[in-house]
């Protein structure tokens, strides 16, 4: 098991978040996704995990709206961990501090497109009421997953995404 610490990210860390990218997900291009999220003006909750020194994981939790409600519901992702220091906790850490925070600023509901495989390790559920911001392929429906944060009923009506995520590309298309 590794030590690490997870603290939030700043405009500094943008080099090395990219190079962490680059190594977690080889075959997909998320660097201007994290730049724009990162180093824009969306305010995010963005937490690294670093281990002496060196940030070897990462999450963005995007504050979102629910269409016809004052709800707020907050998207995870990306979440990546460096291959090598894979299966030591890090990326559900990751995933738990930040639906923390995102619970202290009132948010209802965490959303995420994801392996369900993974994510039900944190207790997300497959195929969440709440529609995707853009049409989703079928065979993507049950990785379109839910967790409340509190007691309350989950929230219906169509995920209202910030500009960086305002892009078919990221949901299938
Ligand atoms: C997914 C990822 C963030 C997990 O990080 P991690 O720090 O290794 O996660 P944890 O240590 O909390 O959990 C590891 C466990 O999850 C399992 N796991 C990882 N990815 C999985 C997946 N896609 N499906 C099912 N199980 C998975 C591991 O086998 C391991 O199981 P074990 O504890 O029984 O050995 C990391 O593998 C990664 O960065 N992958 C590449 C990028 C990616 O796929 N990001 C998620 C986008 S949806």
């Amino acid at each position: 098991m590794s030590d690490f610490d997870i603290r939030s990210t700043n405009p500094a860390d943008i080099e090395a978040l990219e190079t962490l990218y680059l190594a977690a997900f080889p075959e997909e291009d998320l660097v201007s996704l994290v730049r724009e999220l990162v180093g824009g003006p969306t305010p995010v909750i963005s937490l690294a995990a670093a281990k002496d020194g060196q940030i070897v994981g990462h999450v963005v939790f995007t504050p979102c709206g629910v269409s016809g409600s004052d709800e707020k519901a907050s998207l995870l992702g990306p979440l990546c961990v460096t291959p090598m220091l894979h299966k030591q906790v890090i990326g559900s850490a990751l995933i738990k501090a930040g639906m923390e925070e995102a619970h202290k600023s009132g948010t209802r509901q965490v959303l995420v497109l994801g392996d369900p495989a993974y994510y039900a390790r944190s207790g997300f559920k497959p195929s969440a009421a709440i529609e995707a911001p853009y049409p989703l392929p079928e065979e993507w429906l049950a990785a379109w997953q839910w967790q409340m944060l509190d007691d309350g009923e989950p929230l219906t009506g169509q995920l209202v995404v910030p500009g960086p995520w305002q892009s078919a590309a990221l949901w299938g298309e």
